[in-house]
């Protein structure tokens, strides 16, 4: 899908072009892209990951949904958790995948791990058929966000989870200051000095920052017509988890047009405020 209307840091004008121009960024960067993520988080990423992961919880033997994979370290942990479980590693960026495959696939993880170059807006999967969904990091970078929520949406099976980990804004004041210094200084400079890509780490700052907060991505999940959405902070807010559950029942996730024009009965008929009190914090809603 495109339009004139994307609002692209990339400084691409369709979300076509978008897409393209962020496939080809990270496929610049994609032998680097592992070393610089532990690095730059001085090796918290791994903790994340795991969080996510636990918090998937598909059952026994299903198919997993890593979209945005990478270098698959999310699928890797995913099958790490649940070795009866096949992982769908997705990612726009073929050079990030053959990246993962040729470091990761082995001992037989290829048997159980599935990259697949796909954009998060078209997923080639079956309706129904996923039994947790994951993106890491990803979906920051996929633009209209609303037509990968759609995806997710169609691809889970009733009553699974779409398990979501990103940066926050960083506008909590404990650490505003620091953070925007190495947002806007330190990561470009390390960025550009190991992967010679300074452009690269300059988006990941600006798409960091203009990313909505925890609550209003919370209000988004609920309006695209998941439920049960919580999120969980870590690291004082510097990266979330959030976590949704297609509803179970028939008719209860919303089709995106109907969405905006009629909005049916559950989440989706929420008005903001009403969709931003519905949105928990710290796993307040957990599954019993
Ligand atoms: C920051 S990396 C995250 C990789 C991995 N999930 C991790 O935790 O390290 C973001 C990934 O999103 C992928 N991506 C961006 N837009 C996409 C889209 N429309 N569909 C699928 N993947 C996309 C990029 O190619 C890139 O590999």
């Amino acid at each position: 899908m495109s339009g004139p209307e994307c609002e692209s840091h990339t400084g691409a004008t369709t979300h076509a072009e978008h897409g393209e121009r962020v496939a080809a960024m990270f496929g610049r960067i994609a032998g680097w892209y592992d070393f610089l993520n532990h690095a730059l988080s001085g090796g918290q990423d791994i903790f994340w990951r795991y969080r996510l992961a636990r918090a998937a919880r598909p059952e026994p033997g299903g198919m997993v949904l890593d979209l945005a994979a990478g270098t698959m370290d999310v699928s890797v942990e995913l099958l790490r958790q649940y070795p009866e479980c096949r992982v769908a590693a997705l990612d726009f960026a073929l050079p990030m995948l053959e990246n993962g495959k040729r470091r990761k696939l082995k001992d037989g993880r290829e048997e159980r791990i599935f990259p697949v170059q796909a954009d998060g807006r078209a997923l080639p999967l079956p309706d129904d058929s996923m039994a947790a969904a994951t993106i890491a990091f990803g979906i920051r970078n996929i633009l209209p966000r609303e037509d990968a929520y759609a995806e997710f949406l169609r691809v889970l099976k009733p009553g699974a989870r779409l398990c979501i980990l990103e940066f926050g804004t960083g506008s909590k004041r404990v650490w505003k200051g620091l953070y925007n210094f190495y947002l806007d200084k330190l990561l470009p400079f390390i960025g550009d000095r190991i992967s010679g890509d300074s452009c690269a780490y300059r988006y990941l700052a600006e798409t960091i920052k203009s990313f909505p907060d925890e609550r209003a991505l919370g209000c988004e999940l609920l309006q695209a017509g998941f439920e049960r959405v919580y999120n969980v902070p870590m690291m004082s807010g510097i990266v979330y988890l959030h976590v949704a559950e297609k509803p179970l029942k028939k008719g209860g996730a919303p089709k995106p047009a109907a969405t905006k024009k009629a909005a049916p009965k559950k989440a989706a008929s929420k008005t903001g405020k009403q969709a931003s009190r519905s949105v928990k914090s710290s796993g307040t809603a957990r599954r019993k």
